[in-house]
C-alpha cells in the first residue's frame, strides 16, 4: 500500500493547477446513462473515483473512451471522456462496486427514468456516518416509482415512466438533488424541488443537462423548476474546478506561509472558506488566472466556524481548517453539522501534537506552538488531506499510510505540493 512521506517546514511557493471537481465530475458521468448519444466531459480529473464509476458505467452498456492528449495538455490536465450509453444492458447495480462509493447509488435516478427500472445495491454504511438513503427513495417515489427494498438492494420500477411532481426535501441533500433533477428531466410534466441543495456542483449537472436538452431552472437556488421532456441528446461539457482542492491547498498555502496562485480555480465558489482563511490570517487575492494566497511570517488567528450547505463552509474543508487552526495562536472552534461522525481525522492529527477536544459534534482546538512529524493513518478521504497539511506544518518527518482515501479524490498531490517546494513523496507498495 502506498504511502506519502512529508518533511514539514518548506514554505509553499509556486503555481498550483486545480483539477475539475470530483464531485461534479461523477453526477456529469452519470447524466451519460439518460441519453443514446454521446456526452463528452472535459476537465475530467484523473481519480480513483472516477476510474470506478468508469467501470459501474461500463456494467450498464456505457461505452467509455479517454481522448488523446492535444498540444499543450500535461499530465496534470484533466482528461476528455465520451461516455454513451447507446443501449443500457444491465439496470442492476451490484453490491460490490456500489459499496466501494456511495455516489455510485446515483445512477438509480437516470436508469428508472430512462429504462422504467432500476436494482442498486444500497450502499451500506460509511466511515463518516450512517448516510441513509431515505430522501432519494422518497423523492423517487414522489415521482411515481414503486420502490422495494429486497435482499439489499433498492429497486426502482416506473413501467410507464415518471410523473413530474413537487418535491420537498425535509433536509438539504446534494446527492439526492442530483437524482431528483436527473429523474424529473425524463418525467412527463413539471417537476419543483424544494429545499433544494445550492451547490456549485448542482449548477454544473444542471447546465450540462440544459445542453443535453433538459429544460431546468432554479439551479443555485433553494427551488428548482424542471420540465421533463421526452428524449435528451449529447453534448459537450467542461467540468467545473474543484472547490475542495482549491480550499484545500489555500489551507496549505496558509499554514506553511508562503505564495501560491491557485490556477484556474474560482473564488466565486468559495467565499465563505475564503473569509475564513483571512480571518486566520493570509492574504487572499482574485487574479485573472484564479486565486492568490499569500501569508509572510504573521501567526495565525483563532476562529469560530460551523459547517453548513452551500454556501456555508462545507464540510469537506472542515478537517483540512482543523488542521490548520492546531497552530493558531488561541483557541478555535469548529462544530460539524452535516455528519455525524466525521472526526477521525482528531486522534490522528493528536499524534503530531494538536490539542484537540471532542465534545459531540463541536471540536475545541487549542493552537499549539509546534506540531511534530509523526506516522499517521488516513481515514477518509477529506481526512486523509488534513494529515497532509499537518504534516506540512510540522517539524520533521510525517508518513501518512492508506493512501488510496487520498487517491479517490486528489490528483497527484505530491506532484502538485512538490512542485512548489514541500518535500514529499510516494513511498510506493
Ligand atoms: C455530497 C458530496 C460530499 C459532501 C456532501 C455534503 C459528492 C460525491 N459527495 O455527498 O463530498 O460531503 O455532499 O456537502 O458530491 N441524508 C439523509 N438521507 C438521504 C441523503 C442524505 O439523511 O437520503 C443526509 C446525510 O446523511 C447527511 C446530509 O443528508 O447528513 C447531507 O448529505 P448529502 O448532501 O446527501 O451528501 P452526499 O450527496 O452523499
Amino acid at each position: 500500500m502506498d504511502r506519502i512521506r512529508i518533511v514539514g517546514g518548506n514554505r509553499l511557493n509556486g503555481t498550483i493547477p486545480i483539477s475539475g471537481a470530483k464531485n461534479a465530475a461523477l453526477p456529469l458521468m452519470i447524466a451519460s446513462l439518460l441519453t443514446r448519444d454521446t456526452l463528452t466531459l472535459d476537465n475530467v480529473p484523473r481519480l480513483a473515483d472516477v476510474a470506478l464509476l468508469k467501470r459501474i458505467l461500463g456494467n450498464h452498456g456505457v461505452d467509455c473512451m479517454v481522448q488523446g492528449k492535444r498540444a499543450g495538455q500535461n499530465g496534470l490536465s484533466g482528461e476528455t471522456l465520451e461516455l454513451r450509453a447507446g443501449d443500457i444492458v444491465d439496470t442492476v447495480a451490484p453490491y460490490d462496486l456500489v459499496s466501494k462509493m456511495r455516489a455510485s447509488f446515483w445512477v438509480i435516478g437516470p436508469l428508472v427514468a430512462r429504462m422504467g427500472e432500476a436494482r442498486v445495491s444500497l450502499p451500506g454504511g460509511c466511515a463518516i456516518g450512517t448516510r441513509p438513503v431515505d430522501l432519494f427513495i422518497d423523492a423517487l417515489r414522489t415521482l411515481g416509482a414503486e420502490i422495494d427494498i429486497d435482499a439489499g438492494y433498492v429497486i426502482a420500477r416506473a413501467k410507464n415512466g415518471l410523473r413530474g411532481a413537487r418535491i420537498a426535501f425535509p433536509k438539504v441533500t446534494v446527492g439526492a438533488t442530483h437524482v431528483a433533477m436527473m429523474a424529473a428531466a425524463l418525467a412527463k410534466g413539471e417537476t419543483v424541488i424544494e429545499n433544494a441543495a445550492r451547490e456549485p456542483e448542482v449548477v454544473d449537472l444542471a447546465a450540462c443537462l440544459v445542453k443535453m436538452g433538459a429544460r431546468i431552472a432554479g439551479a443555485g437556488t433553494s427551488t428548482i423548476h424542471i420540465d421533463g421532456v421526452e428524449t435528451l441528446s449529447g453534448a459537450r461539457h467542461p467540468v467545473m474546478p474543484d472547490r475542495i482542492e482549491t480550499g484545500t491547498y489555500a489551507f496549505a498555502a496558509a499554514m506553511t506561509g508562503g505564495d501560491v496562485l491557485l490556477e484556474g480555480a474560482s473564488a466565486s465558489i468559495l467565499e465563505r472558506p475564503l473569509e475564513v482563511l483571512r480571518q486566520i490570517g493570509a492574504e487572499v487575492t482574485e487574479t485573472n488566472h484564479g486565486i492568490r494566497v499569500y501569508r509572510n511570517g504573521g501567526g495565525l488567528a483563532p476562529v469560530e466556524v460551523t459547517t453548513e450547505p452551500f454556501p456555508g463552509f462545507p464540510t469537506d474543508l472542515q478537517a483540512q481548517l482543523m488542521a490548520l487552526v492546531t497552530r493558531a495562536g488561541g483557541t478555535s472552534k469548529i462544530r460539524e453539522t452535516i455528519f455525524e461522525n466525521r472526526f477521525m481525522h482528531v486522534q490522528e492529527l493528536a499524534r503530531l501534537g494538536a490539542e484537540i477536544h471532542l465534545d459531540g459534534q463541536m471540536a475545541t482546538v487549542k493552537g499549539v506552538e509546534r506540531l511534530k512529524g509523526a506516522p499517521v493513518m488516513a481515514t477518509d478521504l477529506r481526512a486523509s488531506v488534513s494529515l497532509v497539511i499537518a504534516g506540512l506544518g510540522a517539524e520533521g518527518e510525517t508518513i501518512v499510510n492508506r493512501v488510496y482515501h487520498l487517491d479517490r479524490g486528489f490528483e497527484r498531490i505530491e506532484d502538485k505540493l512538490g512542485a512548489c517546494g514541500a518535500t514529499i513523496e510516494r513511498l510506493s507498495g
